[in-house]
């Protein structure tokens, strides 16, 4: 328990100096005010209490990880990007805070909304919250979805590929949606919890 504690500790301080590097002095005036708004809450029991079930295991992306694939996705203003199950949403804001795309962030957690709603109304964010199951949210406007669905069924999984529209490419860790999609382009992305595969398809 105490090992894994300093390994996630050092893994997020080297993500915090790669993010010092790679990010904007938006996003980071944004980051410091995210960081005070869950000072003191902590998100895998706000999740699991939620939850109740195996939708209750938290996990966030390793935004300077991610960030080279959403480079190479070159997202231009037209592009509307959705996180579905965006949870604290730092993954939303820092989409919204670098590029310039429109972004949607879908969340069913009050407490992670509540936080992601006043931060929203504080910054000129490009970014739509919506307190609604990934489940019942109509994506046919997006471009480009990231779905970190690594807890979630297959049947779950098959449901939100059926929901995406043609066209639209879509990011998924550690399994490739299948079905309709082709991979194109596969990545290694080192997690909290490890090295994992991470599958941009369309
Ligand atoms: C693993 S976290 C990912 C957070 C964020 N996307 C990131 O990558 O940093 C998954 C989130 O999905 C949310 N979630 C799970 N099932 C959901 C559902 N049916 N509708 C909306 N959100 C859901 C959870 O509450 C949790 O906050």
């Amino acid at each position: 328990m105490l090992v894994t504690r300093l390994k996630l500790a050092y893994f997020n301080m080297l993500e915090e100096r790669r993010l010092k590097k790679l990010s904007s002095p938006m996003f980071r005036k944004i980051d410091a005010d995210w960081k005070r708004h869950y000072h003191r809450i902590n998100p895998y029991k706000v999740c699991r209490t939620f939850w109740n079930n195996p939708h209750g295991i938290y996990g966030e992306t390793p935004l300077s990880a991610l960030d080279p694939i959403l480079k190479e996705c070159a997202l231009g203003p037209s592009d509307v990007f959705y996180d579905l199950g965006a949870g604290r949403a730092r993954l939303a804001i820092y989409v919204a805070a670098t590029y310039p795309c429109k972004v949607r962030a879908v969340e069913k957690i009050e407490l992670f909304n509540h936080h992601t709603m006043q931060l929203i109304a504080t910054y000129p964010l490009h970014l739509e919250l919506h307190d609604a199951d990934i489940l019942e949210i109509d994506v046919s406007d997006a471009t480009l979805i990231y779905f970190y669905g690594i807890t979630f069924s297959d049947n779950f999984i098959r449901k939100v590929a059926e929901k995406i529209p043609y066209g639209c490419r879509v990011i998924t860790v550690s399994e490739p949606l299948g079905g309709r999609f082709s991979v194109l382009k596969k990545y290694w992305v080192r997690y909290p919890w490890g090295k994992t595969e991470v599958f941009l398809q369309k």
